[in-house]
């Protein structure tokens, strides 16, 4: 069973990974191929998702991820928390509303979800391992 500091650096990674898929679904934009932003941006949320369920089920194993964290550290984990989980719950309605071609919509989420995107990057990396 992998431990809590190897889970976190593994996540560390597939967060920089998934975050380079979607800025190039951003640049795919850009260059006018919506499809591939589409093709690209279904990669990310099943890999995100994937993530999300893998991790979901180690600590239902029992992993503990954060018993060696003091107080600020822990804080810091509550901060990320309020970031990430919002933007897993928005990620179905992205891939939704993009096929659907709602494009007011897409584009008011894709607001939200920029912001809460770059909130779980940037308190993610931060957290120790
Ligand atoms: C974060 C900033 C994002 C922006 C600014 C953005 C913007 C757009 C735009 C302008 C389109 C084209 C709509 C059209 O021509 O009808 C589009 C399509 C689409 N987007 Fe996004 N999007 C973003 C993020 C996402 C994310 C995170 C997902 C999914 C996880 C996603 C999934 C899709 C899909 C599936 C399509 C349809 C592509 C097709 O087959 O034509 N987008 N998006």
């Amino acid at each position: 069973m992998p431990t809590g500091p190897q889970i976190i650096l593994t996540l560390k990674v597939l967060v920089v990974a998934v975050t380079l898929l979607l800025l190039a679904s951003l640049v795919a934009l850009v260059l006018k191929r919506p499809r591939l932003h589409g093709h690209i941006n279904t990669a990310f949320f099943v890999l995100t998702m994937l993530t999300v369920v893998v991790f979901e089920s180690l600590l239902q194993f029992g992993v503990e991820v954060s018993t060696t964290f003091d107080p600020a550290q822990r804080q810091a984990l509550r901060t990320h928390l309020y970031f990430s989980v919002p933007s897993a719950l928005l990620l179905p309605a992205m891939i939704v509303t993009g096929k659907t071609r709602r494009k007011r919509l897409h584009w008011a989420l894709a607001v939200v979800f920029s912001l809460l995107w770059t909130g779980t990057v940037v308190t993610g990396l931060g957290l120790p391992h």
